[in-house]
């Protein structure tokens, strides 16, 4: 053969490989509004810095008829390019190829990326679409599932991963994004372990794929996913905003940008968000907005667990990741759901040296059969650990209630915090006035011949006594009392000492789900 030939040969080979399952299935996708599996590449790296891998391999399954030329680039493209610059690795599930079902070889060009990612220390961001194990490959499409999990794992707390969920993602499919650090969904799209189908067979019910796992009820019930987005460019474009806040590996930080919003701007406004009265609910989100660089803030899981926010921001050029109680929400309770999304957040936070800002305003653990039998314990002992576990520098701000054990979950001086500020509107006390006066005064209360008088006036005691800010500062327990105009500069004030010292970076443990 000679060069014409050999390049013909390899030209044709290359132009069935980019046609992926062909013109008709590609037409179906664009049809759906959707991107291709290629066109999801291009859209998320740089211009022209897609180097692609593995774009010659071929399945070796020969059941149920299966046959190479079905499957180009056995229904995944992956390769690495970059983002704003940076390297990432990338996996893109073809679903116009089987299906995107992935199969032995499938995998291992997932399994081959996610161990370059790790080799080279930089982020994973798996594009799925896919019908799951690919059943004519049988055990070894298993296989290649527990190879990616697996990885998954060993990368987890080094390396950033991202999960992308634009169609199908069904059995042991949804695996891979759960163990990542985050899960991004478009409309499009749904995730289960078993589908309508077999949920009738097994349990009688009867459910759509939406009811069963569209985005919403990973979004809002189950907490599985963090971020829903209408379209697939939306998801891609959401996917590198959230880049933007994380380093590219637990070995550096997350990159600082000269700010353009002064760091010693006064932020009198909070004075007028904030009401001094313990029980009337805000938004706390109006705060993290008046306080962050340009009010730009990224919410991760908007939508779960409403009584706890969480999400990055920057504030003088550093990446920080706030956590805060939502007054306007449960009056801002912590739960199962909440401390669980709380507490796998610091842990993210704490993995990727992040440092934490956390904004409390709670009255406590909520109380309750449902939450006991549902192990508020064991979940609510998530935060506690999770916040004593952070290396991270952790500067907390006690905006107004800090009841209990909720005060020491979040982010208190003893669990590590490096500083405490606190509003003069704050209170921190064991619990309640009005709880805490029928507690230790109910035996005067009951004797007095006007018990709702005393009971008003024991109440106003203990509250001058022990709810407000005061008697936690006089033992250093609260570093300062600050007023609200100065809350930026006193954060990025606590940001610039802790930096100084807490420096270290590095593998510090893995992000399990939580
Ligand atoms: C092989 C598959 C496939 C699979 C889809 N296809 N899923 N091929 N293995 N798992 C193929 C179809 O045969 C079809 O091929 C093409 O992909 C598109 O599928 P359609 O059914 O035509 O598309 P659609 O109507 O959009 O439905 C998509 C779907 C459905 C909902 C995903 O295909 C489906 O239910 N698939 C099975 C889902 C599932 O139960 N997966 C779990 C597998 S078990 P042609 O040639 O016609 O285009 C599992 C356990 C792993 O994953 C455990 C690991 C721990």
């Amino acid at each position: 053969m000679d060069w014409e030939e050999l390049l013909q040969q390899y030209r044709q080979r290359k132009e069935k490989i980019f046609e992926g399952g062909g013109k008709e299935r590609i037409k179906k996708i664009k049809d759906a509004g959707k991107l291709t599996a290629r066109e999801r590449i291009e859209y998320l790296l740089d211009p022209n810095s897609f180097v692609e891998l593995g774009a010659f391999v071929e399945h070796r399954a020969t059941a149920l008829g299966m046959d190479k030329t079905k499957a180009p680039a056995d229904g995944v493209v992956t390769g690495f390019g970059t983002i704003n610059g940076r390297l990432v690795f990338v996996a893109s599930q073809d679903f116009s190829v089987l299906g995107g079902s992935v199969g032995e070889m499938h995998a291992a060009k997932i399994a081959r990326v996610q161990d370059m990612a790790l080799q080279y220390k930089a982020p994973v961001i798996i594009m799925n679409d896919s019908g799951g194990a690919r059943i004519q490959e049988g055990v070894d499409a298993l296989k290649g599932y527990g190879d990616i999990f697996y990885r998954n794992v060993k990368a987890s707390g080094v390396v950033p991963q991202i999960a992308v969920v634009f169609g199908p993602c069904a059995g042991g499919a949804v695996y891979s994004p759960a163990l990542m650090d985050f899960v991004l969904m478009t409309s499009n799209a749904y995730m289960f372990i078993t589908g309508p189908k077999v949920v009738e067979t097994v349990t009688g019910e009867k459910v759509t794929n939406e009811q069963l796992g569209g985005p919403l009820v990973h979004a809002q019930k189950s907490g599985n996913i963090h971020f829903v987005a209408d379209t697939d460019e939306e998801a891609i474009d959401l996917t590198r905003r959230l880049l933007s806040y994380l380093p590219n590996s637990a070995y550096e930080k997350p990159m600082y940008i000269e700010p353009k919003d002064d760091p010693t701007r006064l932020v009198p406004e909070l004075a007028d968000i904030i009401p001094a009265e313990p029980n009337k609910a805000f938004d706390i989100k109006k705060v993290i907005q008046a306080i962050v660089d340009d009010g730009e803030f990224l919410e991760v899981q908007p939508e779960f667990a409403r009584s706890m926010v969480t999400g990055f921001a920057r504030l003088g050029g550093h990446v920080i990741g706030i956590v805060a109680n939502q007054s306007s929400y449960m009056a801002g309770v912590l739960d199962i759901d909440s401390s669980d999304k709380a507490a796998r957040f610091v842990r993210t936070c704490n993995v990727f040296n992040i440092p934490i800002v956390t904004l409390v305003d709670t009255p406590g653990y909520m109380p309750g059969t449902q939450q006991e039998y549902g192990g508020i314990i064991r979940h609510g002992a998530k935060l506690l650990y999770a916040y004593s576990e952070a290396e991270v520098p952790k500067i907390t701000l006690i905006v107004r209630k800090a009841f209990g054990g909720a005060y020491i979950a979040m982010g208190s001086k003893h669990l590590g915090a490096d500083m405490v500020l606190a509003l003069p509107s704050a209170q921190i006390a064991v619990m309640e006035a009005e709880g805490a006066a029928n507690i230790v005064f109910r035996k005067e209360i009951e004797s007095a011949e006007n018990p709702d008088q005393v009971r008003a006036e024991k109440i106003s005691e203990y509250r001058q006594q022990f709810a407000n800010p005061y008697v936690a500062a006089s033992r250093l327990y609260v570093d300062d009392v600050i007023e609200p105009q100065f809350v930026r500069l006193a954060i990025y004030n606590g940001l610039e000492l802790t930096f100084s010292k807490k420096g270290s970076v590095g593998v510090k443990h893995g992000n399990i789900p939580l």
